[in-house]
C-alpha cells in the first residue's frame, strides 16, 4: 500500500475555526490523508484563516511567504487557504499569491477533498443552500475529553465593526437530531465536556422532532446524554439571552457556571454607533438576572477600545461597566477598521489614545481576573483532566469555571473528572488537591 499523504493544517481565529479544521482533517482523512505536525513533511498545507482584525488576516500572507521555498523544493505540494480571509478575498488571493492552489470559504468545506484532487487553481466561496455539515463525513477521530460542536453558523446582527456577517453569511442552525447524533458519537469516544459553538450561538433555532428548538431546549436534550458531564456554549449576544436560557443556568447541573457574554462598550452612544441594539443598563440588568439564576457564574466579555468617535467619557463609561459587573475574564481589542463594514468609513482615533485606553482597560480586567482566581482558593470544584502537567505526577485540567487547574496526582488519568479543593492562585492558573 502506498504511504498515506500528509496534511498540515494551521488554524487561526475563533473556536469555530478549530472545529472546522477538525472536520476538514476528517474529510481529507476519508481521502487518504493523515495529519502531520510539520509543514516540511506535508503533501498539502491548509491555512484556516481569520479576518476579524487586520493583524489576524495579515498572518496569511506572512505564512504564504514562508511556504514559498517549500513549494519550490516540492512543486507537487498543494497549498490551500480556508476560513474567513478566503471568503472575504476569494480569487484575489490567487492573484496576489500564485503559489496557492485552492481557496475554500467556510461554507464550502465539504468540497475540499474534490478540490484537492483536481488540478489547476480552484476557488469555492459559495454559500450553498445545504449546510456543509450535512455533507461532510461523520466524525470518527476525536481524541480527548473535551470537544467543540458547532450548532449554529453565521450572523444577522451586523455590528458596525464586524466582518462575520459577510464572511460566514446569514444565520443557519443545524437540526437537533444531527447535533445529538454527533454529541453521542463524541461521548462514545470518551468526550465528557462539550462546548456548543456558534457566532451567535444563543440565537440558535433548530428544527427538532417536536418543533423548533431554542438553545435552552437543545441544552436540555443534550443534558440527557449519558456520560456527558459538562456543557458550555459560546459566543452569545446579550439580546438573545432569553428567559428559558437564563433559567437553564439555574436548573441544568451539566451547564457549567461560565458564560462569555461580549458587551464591547459601556457607553450607550458607542453601543448605538456599533449597532449593538442594547444599552449599558440593559446589559447590567441581564447580568443581574443571570446571577440570580446561577449566583456563582463567572462572566467574561469582549471589549473594543478606540471605536470611531469614542471620547474619554465613553471610555470612562466602559470602565464603569467593568467595575459594576466584575468579570472573571475579558478579551480586549484595539478597534481595527475592516473593509466593507460601515464603521470603516468613519475617521479613526489617534493610535496613542487607543493604546492608552487599552492599557487602562486591561489593567482593570486583569485585576478582576486575579480577584476571581483568588476567590476560588479554599473552594471545592470539579476538574476534568485534559493532560499531564509539566512536572512529573501532575495533571492539568479545567475547573467548572474554566480556570486551568494543576493537581499533584501521580495516578490521575486524562478524562477523569475529579473533585478538587483549590489551594492557591498562581498567574493564569490555580493549584489544588484532589479530594476523591
Ligand atoms: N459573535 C461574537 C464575537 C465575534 S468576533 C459577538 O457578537 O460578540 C470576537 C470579538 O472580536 C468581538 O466580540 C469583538 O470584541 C472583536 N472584534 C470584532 N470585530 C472587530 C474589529 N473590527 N476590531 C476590533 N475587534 C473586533
Ligand atoms: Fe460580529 Fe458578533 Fe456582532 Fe455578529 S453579533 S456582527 S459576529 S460582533
Ligand atoms: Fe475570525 Fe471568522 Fe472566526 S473572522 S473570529 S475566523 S468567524
Amino acid at each position: 500500500m502506498a504511504d498515506p499523504k500528509k496534511l498540515f493544517i494551521k488554524t487561526y481565529g475563533c473556536q469555530m475555526n478549530v472545529y472546522d479544521s477538525e472536520r476538514m482533517a476528517e474529510a481529507m482523512g476519508a481521502d487518504g490523508y493523515v495529519l502531520t505536525e510539520a509543514a516540511e513533511d506535508a503533501d498539502m498545507v491548509l491555512i484556516n484563516t481569520c479576518h476579524i482584525r487586520e493583524k489576524a488576516s495579515e498572518k496569511l500572507f506572512s505564512d504564504l511567504g514562508r511556504l514559498k521555498p517549500l513549494k519550490q523544493a516540492k512543486p507537487g505540494l498543494k497549498i490551500g487557504v480556508a476560513g474567513c480571509v478566503a471568503q472575504a478575498e476569494g480569487d484575489e488571493i490567487l492573484r496576489r499569491m500564485p503559489l496557492v492552489d485552492l481557496v475554500v470559504g467556510p461554507q464550502a468545506y465539504h468540497r475540499l477533498p474534490e478540490m484537492a484532487r483536481s488540478t489547476g487553481q480552484q476557488v469555492d466561496t459559495d454559500f450553498p443552500v445545504e449546510m456543509k455539515f450535512d455533507r461532510l463525513p461523520e466524525r470518527k477521530t476525536h481524541r480527548g475529553p473535551t470537544a467543540f460542536l458547532t450548532v449554529q453558523e453565521g450572523c444577522d446582527k451586523f455590528c458596525a465593526f464586524c466582518v462575520v456577517p459577510y464572511t460566514r453569511g446569514a444565520e443557519v442552525s443545524r437540526p437537533v437530531d444531527r447535533i445529538l447524533t454527533e454529541a453521542r458519537g463524541l461521548v462514545e469516544r470518551g468526550v465528557r465536556d462539550i462546548t456548543l459553538l456558534g457566532q451567535n450561538v444563543n440565537a440558535y433555532h433548530g428544527a427538532g422532532q417536536n418543533g423548533d428548538y431554542g438553545l435552552a431546549r437543545l441544552l436540555r436534550e443534550m443534558a440527557g446524554i449519558d456520560g456527558l458531564e459538562r456543557l458550555r456554549y459560546t459566543t452569545s449576544h446579550p439580546n438573545d439571552m432569553d428567559d428559558d436560557l437564563i433559567a437553564a443556568h439555574g436548573d441544568l447541573p451539566q451547564l457549567m457556571p461560565y458564560l462569555h457574554l461580549p458587551v464591547q462598550s459601556g457607553s450607550d452612544r458607542i453601543l448605538k454607533a456599533m449597532n449593538r441594539k442594547h444599552s449599558a443598563a440593559d446589559y447590567l440588568h441581564l447580568v443581574e438576572r443571570i446571577r440570580a439564576a446561577r449566583p456563582d457564574i463567572l462572566l467574561s466579555s469582549d471589549f473594543i477600545v478606540g471605536f470611531p468617535g469614542e471620547t474619554d467619557e465613553d471610555h470612562a463609561a466602559t470602565l464603569d461597566l467593568i467595575r459594576a459587573v466584575g468579570f472573571g475574564a475579558a478579551f480586549s481589542f484595539k478597534y481595527s477598521a475592516r473593509p466593507g463594514t460601515p464603521a470603516a468609513e468613519k475617521p479613526e482615533l489617534p493610535e496613542d489614545i487607543t493604546n492608552a485606553r487599552l492599557y487602562e482597560l486591561q489593567a482593570l480586567v486583569t485585576s478582576q481576573q486575579r480577584a476571581a482566581q483568588e476567590a476560588m482558593v479554599g473552594r471545592e470544584v470539579g476538574v476534568l483532566y485534559e493532560k499531564p502537567g509539566r512536572t512529573a505526577g501532575q495533571m492539568v485540567g479545567k475547573s467548572d469555571h474554566l480556570h486551568a487547574v494543576h493537581v499533584d496526582d501521580p495516578t490521575g488519568k486524562v478524562g477523569e473528572l475529579v473533585r478538587v479543593r483549590i489551594s492557591a492562585a498562581v498567574t493564569n492558573s490555580l493549584a489544588g488537591e484532589r479530594l476523591n
